[in-house]
């Protein structure tokens, strides 16, 4: 009986499959859908084959995923391939990090509704090279979450609610941290003293007051949109050495900021390119 009725469930989900197959392959020609569609279609696409089966004799199966995978393997959930998870959009919701495969080297987790970085979330996947949570909801970071993650470069957190910066690891040479609620309170003075590798720093569009240490190391620095009111020549150059030069920063944008360049013409005598903002 049950096999009767899996082959008749089997025999209504073909032509709905083959269907789904056409579109993916007619957008794929026309070569116009965006990889976040696409990744969502393939995740999508690996979920129903698991789940329709499952329907059958599991009769939670059908329930949605609550928070995360849920005991959904990852890569079921997610697309993984060679040392990449890609979990962007994840349909249901995706509220906390998935547990990733060892050896993820690329974690991709745009655009979903994850919350929150608790300090196991990465304990176990010290092989991180890039994070990238875009555009999720998390407003809290535990504070060592990511302080072991010795081989990572890259991390973005843009798009999220976060008020405060955690540790962050020494190897990072891009942090994206764009579009939160930053305050100068939250971000401690050196947080980013000790990234001697650290080359692009955007933390524009958020609620900083003061300009933070910027080490030598970066070139790109986005401060715009923020509520940073004066510099100082210690800002950027050394009050106590007039040959000190920083020759690296070729790009600092203080664009929609109080502050008035202008009224500190000895703050930037050590660079090579003043920052974009308001000069009158
Ligand atoms: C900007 O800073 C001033 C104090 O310097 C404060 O009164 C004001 O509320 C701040 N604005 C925002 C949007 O945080």
């Amino acid at each position: 009986m049950k096999t009767l009725f899996f082959a008749f469930m089997l025999l209504l989900s073909l032509p709905a499959a083959s269907a789904r197959r056409l579109r993916r392959d007619s957008q794929l020609i026309r070569g116009s859908v965006p990889r976040r569609r696409l990744t969502g279609l393939v995740s999508y696409n690996f979920k129903s084959r698991r789940r329709t089966p499952r329907s059958d004799d599991d009769p939670t199966a059908m329930t949605p995923i609550g928070g995360n995978a849920d005991g959904l393997p990852t890569c079921l959930l997610c697309v993984c391939l060679t040392g990449s998870v890609y979990c962007e959009e994840v349909s249901p919701d995706m509220t906390s990090v998935p547990a990733l495969p060892k050896e993820s080297a690329y974690l991709y987790a745009r655009f979903n509704k994850i919350k929150k970085i608790n300090k196991r979330d990465f304990a176990d996947t010290v092989t991180l090279k890039r994070i990238d949570l875009t555009g999720n909801l998390i407003a809290e970071i535990e504070e060592d979450a990511f302080s072991k993650l010795t081989l990572l470069e890259e991390l973005s957190l843009a798009e999220n609610r976060l008020t405060k910066l955690p540790v962050l690891p020494t190897k990072l040479s891009s942090f994206n941290a764009n579009r939160n609620l930053l305050k100068t309170k939250g971000v401690k003075a050196n947080v980013f003293k000790k990234l001697t590798k650290l080359v692009n720093l955007y933390l524009a569009d958020n609620m900083l007051e003061a300009v933070p240490t910027i080490p030598e190391s970066v070139r790109i620095l986005h401060l715009q949109n923020n509520n940073i009111t004066d510099v100082t020549i210690d800002t950027f150059c050394k009050a106590s050495d007039n040959y000190y030069l920083r020759p690296s920063l070729s790009e600092v944008r203080l664009d929609g900021n109080p502050v008035v360049l202008s009224k500190y013409p000895d703050s930037f005598t050590c660079m090579k390119v003043l920052p974009v903002g308001r000069y009158r």
